[in-house]
Parts: structure tokens; C-alpha cells; sequence
């Protein structure tokens, strides 16, 4: 940048001459002294040299000034670059697919969903990838002025996909064309969770009416045709009472699973020791195998960690799994608990393993991944019969997340089951060897 200063900045050498002749015209005229002389060329030269540092230094400064120049156009040209990358890297962080349409509906920009879910490439005529004609009428409206068009969409396919279509008017200034923004959010999981909720209830009301009918039938009976029969009042009072226990059961079940679905973000803490809480269950359902000649045995290898858990929820783990085992096993059999510590494995920390197995009947393979639906049973009949909730498994399944745990399950139809639960091990609990080979003890 020019400085009118730095271009007059060098002393000019007349300059020099007339400040060193100043003194000697002065002496000559006797108006000083020699040492007057002096004094007065000591005074002219300091005036000179620091009139020469002022103007090496402006100069200096407008050398300063000229680069701190380039410098800031380097950086703005950086950082508008910058806010552009940045723009598009958010855009394509979006999930939702985005396309920015121009007056003329063509498609200027599509970020990452865009490109993937419609094929979308800038350049390309918004007609060439959207076919929906509610979706192009709502852009020809947006561009001739209105604010927003909001379009349900259908994707069809294996697996359909549901969209709400949102058209936005994009306001560049009076100067520019309008264009506008075509936002395609995916509702599919809002629509599945709807889904599922009105099952839910569908499947309550379901599960609380026939119980409800059969009292309201036994009733009926008992005051009309059974009033006088003794032994048939017995009988019915029985299942009346059969009935009434499974609602009570129905309605504890669908508490305790909102109550762990409530706490499931956070993982439980507590050191819990498997041992005690296995003994526990297997004193409290062991009338129940007694009244099949089922025999429990219990398999814990020594040593086992704690793990980090909620002792209750993990006690109500053992206690479905087991009184599966024990309903849906082979009379006369057995039902086994073991559990042993697995080590810590890269990524996985160190777990204990609980295993219930059984020898009923098992289960056929296209089953397995639906068990731990709410209210999923291969039999309903059987299950509800044996006074089953269908939520059993159900309740497993979100205490063993919350416990960010996993749960496996191996069946060969005609021989049994394997119902196996991994849970961390407290951090910082001693961790046993894998103690697979361990000699076992039966309770
Ligand atoms: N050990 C098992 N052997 C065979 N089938 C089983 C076993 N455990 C569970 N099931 C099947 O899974 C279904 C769901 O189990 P669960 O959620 O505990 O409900 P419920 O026991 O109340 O029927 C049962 O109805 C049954 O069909
Ligand atoms: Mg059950």
C-alpha cells in the first residue's frame, strides 16, 4: 500500500550539507564560539538521525501494513472456503435427504442422504428422480411464493419406507431467484412405534378379556344351573381363583416391564453375587418342579466376579427363565443352572455366564428370534393354560440390556433348550480363570 510518508522518507542530502555548514556560517560570523559551534552541529546531526529513523521506520510499518493485507485477503478466501466445506459436511451429517431446487427445478445441491436415497446429482432435473406428483406440486408452489408444503410419502419396496416430504421456500434476498429446500425425513420407525403401541393394547385388552369372560361365565353358572351342586362350586371357585391370579400376574408383568423399559438408559451398579441370588431361586420354584418330578441342579463354578447389576431384576431374570424351564420341560427331567466367568475379551469386559437348560420339547428355529416379543408364545393355548403371561421373556430381555448384557438362546426341537444370560462383571471384581473345567457341585 503506498504511504505518502515512506516516499519521502530518505534525508536529503542538501540537507545534510546545510545542517553541517549551519555551524561553521556561525562561527565564521562570530555569532558563536568554537565550542558553541559544536554544540549546535551535535544538536543538527541528532535532528537528522532521528529524522531518518522516523522514516525508516514509516517505511517499515507500510511494509508491515502491505503484507498484514495480503495476509487477511489469504484468510478470508480460507474462511469463506472453510464455511463452505462446512456447510456441506453438516449438510451431509443430516440423515434426513436434502435437495436445494432452483427457479427452473433443477437440482443445485444434495447432500449425502440425498445422493443416496434418491440419486440425486447436482445439475440434474428435480423431474428425473421424483416422480410423486403431490411432491412436484408442492415445489412449483413453494417456488411461485408460498412459505412451505408438507407431502406424505410412500417409498415402495421390500421393506416399505415412510416419509413426510417437507418443501421449504429458501429466501436469498430480492435480488435472487427464489429456490427451495425439499427435506425428505423418514417417519418409518414413528410409524412402527404406532404401531406396535396399538398392538400393545390391542394384546392387553386381549389378555385381560378372556380371563374377564371366564369369571363373568362362572359367575353365571354358580347363581343359575350350578347354585346347589357342591362339588361343581368347588371346582369352578378353583378356577375362578386361577383366573384372577393370571390378571394379577398380567397386571404385575406389565408394570415391572414399563418400570425397567423407564430405567434402561441407565446401567445398574451394584455388586451383585450370582450365587446367593441362583440358591434363592432355585428354593423358591422348586415346589413347582416337585409338582412335575423335575429336579433342579444348580452348577456354579467357584470364584464367579460379582457383576455390576440391580440384585432384584436379576433375581426376576433367573426366576422366568427357570420357571420356563420348568414349565416347558419334560416331566421327570431335569432343569439345570450353571454359571462360570468368561474373561475379559478385546472390547467385551469380563462377564458372567448363566445358563438354564431344560429337556422338554424345544423349540423350532423359526421362533427363536420372536420369543422375546411381548406376548409371543408358540402355543398361546398351552401357555395361557399354565397360567403364562407371554411376557416373561419379554421382561428378560430389557433387564439384560439394561444391564448391557446379552441374551442367547439354543433349542433342538425333541431334546431341549439353553436359555444362556451374559452379564458384565463388576469393574475391578476379581475375575476368575474360565473356569469350564472346574469340577461342578449339584444341588
Ligand atoms: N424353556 C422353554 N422351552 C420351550 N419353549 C419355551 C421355553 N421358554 C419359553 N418358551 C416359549 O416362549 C414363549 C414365551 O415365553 P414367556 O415370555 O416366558 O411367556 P409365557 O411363559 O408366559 O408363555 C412361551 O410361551 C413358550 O412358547
Ligand atoms: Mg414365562
Amino acid at each position: 500500500m503506498p504511504n505518502p510518508r515512506a516516499q519521502s522518507g530518505r534525508t536529503h542530502p542538501l540537507a545534510v550539507i546545510a545542517a553541517m555548514a549551519l555551524p561553521l556560517v556561525l562561527w565564521h560570523a562570530e555569532a558563536v564560539t568554537p565550542s558553541g559551534a559544536f554544540v549546535v552541529m551535535v544538536v543538527a546531526a541528532g535532528g537528522l538521525l532521528a529524522s531518518a529513523r522516523r522514516a525508516r521506520s514509516a517505511e517499515a510499518r507500510a511494509a508491515v501494513l502491505a503484507l498484514e493485507f495480503e495476509r487477511r485477503d489469504a484468510a478470508l478466501a480460507r474462511a469463506s472456503e472453510e464455511a463452505l466445506r462446512t456447510v456441506s459436511a453438516t449438510l451431509d451429517a443430516i440423515p434426513d435427504a436434502i435437495l436445494e431446487i432452483d427457479g427452473a427445478r433443477n437440482i443445485v445441491r444434495a447432500n449425502a442422504a440425498g445422493r443416496a436415497l434418491l440419486s440425486a446429482s447436482p445439475g440434474a432435473t428435480l423431474l428425473s428422480i421424483v416422480r410423486d406428483p403431490d411432491i412436484l406440486a408442492g415445489v412449483d408452489d413453494v417456488l411461485a411464493g408460498r412459505e412451505t408444503a408438507e407431502i406424505p410419502f410412500t417409498l415402495p419396496g421390500s421393506v416399505e419406507r415412510h416419509f413426510v416430504v417437507h418443501v421449504l421456500r429458501l429466501d436469498l434476498g430480492a435480488a435472487a431467484r427464489s429456490r427451495a429446500i425439499v427435506l425428505y425425513r423418514d417417519v418409518t420407525a414413528l410409524r412402527n412405534a404406532d404401531r406396535l403401541r396399538a398392538d400393545f393394547v390391542a394384546n392387553v385388552s386381549h389378555e385381560m378379556r378372556t380371563p374377564l369372560a371366564s369369571l363373568s361365565g362362572f359367575i353365571e353358572t354358580l347363581r343359575g344351573p350350578a347354585r346347589d351342586d357342591e362339588p361343581a362350586r368347588l371346582r369352578f371357585l378353583e378356577i375362578m381363583e386361577g383366573e384372577a391370579r393370571r390378571m394379577t400376574r398380567l397386571v404385575s408383568d406389565l408394570l415391572s416391564l414399563s418400570r425397567i423399559e423407564a430405567s434402561e438408559h441407565a446401567a445398574p451398579t451394584d455388586a451383585v453375587d450370582i450365587g446367593p441370588l441362583v440358591a434363592r431361586v432355585a428354593d423358591a420354584l422348586g415346589p413347582v418342579a416337585q409338582a412335575r418330578r423335575i429336579s433342579i441342579a444348580v452348577d456354579m463354578a467357584p470364584g464367579l466376579p460379582a457383576v455390576a447389576g440391580d440384585g432384584d431384576q436379576l433375581q426376576q431374570v433367573l426366576q422366568n427363565l427357570v420357571d420356563n424351564a420348568i414349565k416347558y420341560g419334560r416331566a421327570d427331567g431335569e432343569v439345570r443352572i450353571s454359571a462360570r466367568s468368561l474373561p475379559a475379551d478385546g472390547a467385551v469386559p469380563a462377564r458372567v455366564s448363566i445358563a438354564i437348560s431344560d429337556s422338554g420339547e424345544g423349540i423350532a428355529r423359526e421362533h427363536l428370534h420372536r420369543l422375546t416379543e411381548r406376548f409371543y408364545r408358540v402355543d398361546p393355548g398351552r401357555s395361557r393354560r399354565m397360567g403364562g403371561t407371554g411376557l416373561g421373556l419379554a421382561i428378560v430381555k430389557h433387564i439384560v440390556n439394561r444391564h448391557r448384557g446379552t441374551l442367547s438362546i439354543e433349542s433342538v426341537p425333541g431334546q431341549g433348550s439353553v436359555f444362556t444370560v451374559r452379564i458384565p462383571a463388576m469393574a475391578g471384581a476379581v475375575t476368575a480363570r474360565d473356569q469350564r473345567d472346574q469340577p461342578s457341585s449339584t444341588a
